[in-house]
């Protein structure tokens, strides 16, 4: 008796670390397997709203441009976040005049930087192209990728007005320090400045709070648990579209693109990237000022919201604020024209387009004036 009733027990016990079993591998398993299958059939349904464009080693980048005629405005996204920010606001201005959205390397609908064995070969090939390139996810690389993507791959009219937001306005910044001739005006939106990790504060709480949250996204991402919240909507999706007639049959497609980033793991490495080499880029950004004066022909504009992060301790937004008056005071000397717009919105370049419209209109209209086009 003893020994069946021994038997039967192993026998369930053996049973339940068997089911206990068939849980965990499916619960390890089957959600990145779901995830996988779901990025790859959505990645093509979600890039159709533009265009792929080849910047040198295969590597293309997507780039959308709608409307006509010169000047070319082109909308670079804040630090870690791809060109659906913009949608909304070049929806506004495509009547106007050319406006151009694009992901930078490894966002959004973007490839990643080539591999380097893929470098090496091709750099046998066409010795040309090896010449000046900058590190992957810097500053420095990031405006000569934009530069081929706008200039040599896609011909866009000149001369360009550069619209950034947060990371997105030091790309602008270095650009025209690089390429003076193509630009006529900046929007700088609530920019990064290259002092900002001078204050150890700030830099701490780059590296060891943005970041790390950033990790945890991205293993999340990758073990298919992102996927999972999405579906049951335990998730919050920052740019989420409510309105469903503003935008041609994009609406959707945000929302969608938006929820399938957040489940790709390698959109979020990118992301993790550019914010990792924001050392680098502030200290490029800091070598170009010193060894090249701003153009003097180039006006700019400086936009900052009423209040940089509410939820931020106010030492924090002391700091910020600092950065932006030490921009305008100590490397623009005065000369840049400031404007703060009544919002606190993170998002608000995504949410209330209408706040930069006008801006930007205006700024049209004065370059079609002094070129006689108006
Ligand atoms: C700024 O000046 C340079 C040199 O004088 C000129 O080539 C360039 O076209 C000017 N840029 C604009 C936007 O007028
Ligand atoms: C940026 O940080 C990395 C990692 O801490 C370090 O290796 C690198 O030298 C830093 N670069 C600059 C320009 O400070």
């Amino acid at each position: 008796m003893v020994v069946i009733s021994v038997r039967s027990l192993s026998k369930t016990c053996v049973q339940t670390v068997w089911k206990l079993g068939q849980l965990l591998l499916f619960i390890i398993i089957v959600p990145p397997l779901i995830n996988y299958a779901s990025l790859k059939r959505e990645a093509p349904l979600l890039a159709q709203h533009g265009l792929p464009y080849d910047i040198g080693y295969g590597q293309k980048l997507f780039l959308r441009c709608r409307g006509q005629g010169a000047p070319t405005v082109i909308l670079d996204a804040p630090t870690g976040m791809n060109s659906d920010v913009w949608i909304p606001l070049q929806e506004k201005l495509k009547a106007k005049t050319t406006v151009c959205i694009y992901d930078r390397t490894g966002l959004g609908m973007s490839d990643s930087p080539p591999s380097k064995t893929v470098k090496e070969q091709s750099d046998e090939k066409d010795a040309k192209i090896s010449k000046h390139r900058g590190m992957d996810h810097t500053v420095e690389k990031m405006s000569e990728d934009l530069n081929r993507l706008v200039t040599a791959t896609s011909q866009q009219p000149k001369p360009f007005i550069l619209v950034g937001s947060d990371l997105g306005a030091i790309v602008a910044r270095f650009y025209t320090q690089m390429y003076e001739f193509d630009v006529s005006h900046l929007f700088l939106i609530d920019p990064l400045v290259e002092t900002l990790f001078d204050n150890q504060q700030w830099k701490d709480y780059w590296y060891d709070r943005i970041i790390p949250r950033l990790h945890a996204m991205q293993l999340s991402a990758a073990i298919g648990v992102n996927r999972m919240l999405v579906l049951t909507h335990m998730i919050d999706i920052p740019l989420t579209l409510r309105t469903s007639n503003e935008i041609e049959d994009d609406n959707i497609n945000i929302n969608h693109r938006q929820k399938h980033l957040l489940c790709n793991a390698a959109h979020i490495s990118s992301a993790i990237r550019e914010h990792f080499h924001m050392n680098e880029t502030f200290s490029q950004m800091k070598l170009a000022w010193r060894m090249k004066t701003f153009p003097s022909n180039v006006s700019v504009t400086i936009i900052n919201r009423r209040q940089y992060d509410k939820s931020l301790p106010n030492d924090l937004n002391k700091i910020w604020d600092d950065s932006q008056e030490y921009l305008r005071t100590q490397l623009f000397r005065n000369q840049a024209q400031h404007r703060i717009v009544d919002t606190t919105d993170k998002y608000f370049v995504f949410h209330k387009p209408d706040l930069l419209e006008t801006l930007i209109k205006d700024v049209i209209n004065k370059w079609r004036e002094q070129k006689g086009l108006a």
